[in-house]
């Protein structure tokens, strides 16, 4: 898809659609009311009957008449003051969706300035084109030739009334490589685990880290065994699926970013997680084929960040197992140990995101990272805490979360700080090695983060999507499943130390 950006009138602007975002205010913007003046009043029309009132994602198609464009839709934004970065994504993925089989090739969105009260009109062109590419994304799809799809776009216009043309143009193709890149991550999340083992998801993420340029080392099982990787190795034994440990980065050896930092990317690459011999419930299990989407996430970000800086140096870490029961498994009760040298019990073989990552951030601190941020489809209590629409997370130092949370509202995804408190620590205890994997329910969100924090030494965020990675139903501006979140913090987090 090409990306444009016109600085000038909306009537002008030739495509299949022109999409206007009508406000919930009284008054429409100035180019929304020439719109209405050239349609014959059509759009008063429809407001006079209580249609287009402005709620978000009502939305209406009327024929166009002294416009570029043959059709006009027009969709609901609610309040023009309250329009914010949010809003822009959701905007341009309601109207991609609202395109749903329609003959659409080329499209064009209006941003009047009346909604960019608060929003700079550059983040505000890169988030509604992100949103309009993410909103072609159809799981249906994913193993299905002609499934009802958002339409395939050649041309995307954003127009403005001003700015200049040339950082428009930038922004918007910032958008689109982002939001391409959440695409990525949330086709190769939902695809089935009888289809992405972890030995098909380190062959995935090989050829896109080679067909971007970027350095790949996959480990196999032996490697990992010759590394001290317990962890990591326990949870993979139960599948004859073996595991791999994909390494991505870019950058010489040794180099540093424009703050002197290694970012390290952390991703749990749980490619199906039944639990093992703690063997999950039926219910809702299928679900479990999405538990390698923090891995997917790490895989498609450095991508899309080789795009935007070529040369920062950064590295993406994901394990990637499969946890099944079989007679091999890791059993409750046993020992293991670390990469760091660390002993763990085994109590819960389905607390296996948090054995994963421990060995996987051994791996990145020897390897140079100076920081790490870890995502993570890592616990249930997360999402019963925090929904679908809030990722729940930690860091050390509050510095660092700052910082990623900061990232996170440039591109308008939701985080929420969970207290870290020492005094749970004491629960992790095991009678036989220096922590057992799984305490009790009590506090097992603060738990799952005081495990993980044994195998870091650095500065360290950690993302539990396990709430925020997918939909179990559509939303206007989503598709039913995987999301893709957290993929665009991890964008914008890295592009800070260009
Ligand atoms: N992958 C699950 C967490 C999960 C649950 C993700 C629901 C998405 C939706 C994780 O490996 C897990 O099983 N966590 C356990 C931890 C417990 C045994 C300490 C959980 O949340 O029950
Ligand atoms: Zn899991
Ligand atoms: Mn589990």
């Amino acid at each position: 898809m090409q990306t444009r950006v016109v600085v000038g009138q909306p009537w002008d602007v030739e495509a299949d659609v022109l999409a206007l975002p009508i406000p919930s205010d009284a008054s429409l913007p100035a180019s929304v009311v020439e719109i209405d003046r050239r349609l014959d009043g059509a759009l008063s029309a429809y407001r006079t009957i209580g249609e287009l009132q402005g709620k978000p994602w009502s939305s209406a198609m009327l024929q166009g008449r002294e416009t570029g464009a043959p059709w006009i839709l027009a969709m609901g934004v609610g309040e023009a003051a309250a329009f914010d970065r949010l809003t822009a994504v959701r905007l341009g993925a309601a109207i991609e969706r609202r395109l749903t089989d329609r003959a659409v090739t080329s499209l064009a969105v209006l941003l009047p300035q009346a909604l960019l009260e608060t929003l700079d009109v550059a983040a505000a062109v890169e988030l509604v084109t992100r949103g309009v590419v993410e909103g072609s994304a159809e799981p249906g799809a994913i193993y299905r030739d002609g499934f009802t799809s958002p339409p395939v776009l050649d041309v995307l216009t954003i127009v403005v009334e001003q700015g200049d043309p040339a950082v428009l143009a930038a922004a918007a193709e910032r958008g689109r490589i982002i939001g391409e890149g959440g695409n990525a991550t949330r086709r190769l999340s939902q695809r089935a685990a009888n289809d992405v083992s972890p030995e098909v998801l380190a062959d995935e993420a090989s050829d896109l880290a080679r067909s971007h340029g970027l350095q790949v080392d996959i480990l196999g099982p032996e490697q990992a065994e010759a590394l001290g990787m317990g962890m990591f190795l326990a949870v993979g034994r139960g599948s004859s699926n073996t595991p791999r440990f994909i390494v991505i980065r870019n950058g010489a050896a040794g180099a540093t970013d424009s703050k002197g930092r290694l970012l390290a990317m952390v991703g749990k690459g749980v490619c199906f997680d039944s639990g093992g011999i703690s063997i999950k419930p039926a219910d809702r299990m299928e679900e479990m084929k999405t538990d390698k989407t923090g891995a997917c996430t790490v895989i498609s970000a450095i991508a899309t960040i080789k795009q935007l800086a070529p040369d920062l140096p950064i590295m993406a870490v994901a394990p990637a197992v499969e946890n099944m029961p079989g007679p091999h498994s890791a059993r409750p009760g046993d020992v293991v140990k670390a990469m760091n040298g660390k002993t763990v019990e085994i109590t819960n073989t389905d607390a296996e995101g948090r054995l994963i990552l421990g060995d996987a951030f051994t791996w990145a601190e020897r390897n140079g990272a100076t920081h790490l941020v870890d995502v993570a489809t890592l616990t249930g209590a997360v999402a019963r805490a925090f929904g679908d629409q809030i990722t729940g997370g930690f860091a050390t130092p509050q510095s660092w979360w700052d910082e990623v949370a900061a990232a996170g509202a440039l591109q308008a995804e939701r985080y929420w700080q969970i207290p870290f408190i020492a005094d749970y620590r004491a629960e992790m205890d095991s009678a036989y090695a220096d922590m057992q994997n799984s305490g009790s329910a009590e506090g097992s969100l603060i738990k799952s983060g005081m495990f993980l924090a044994e195998f870091v030494t650095k500065p360290w965020a950690h993302l539990d999507i396990a709430g925020t990675a997918y939909f179990r139903k559509a939303h206007p501006w989503a598709a039913r499943g995987a999301t893709g979140v957290s993929h665009a913090t991890l964008v914008e987090l890295a592009l800070g130390g260009i």
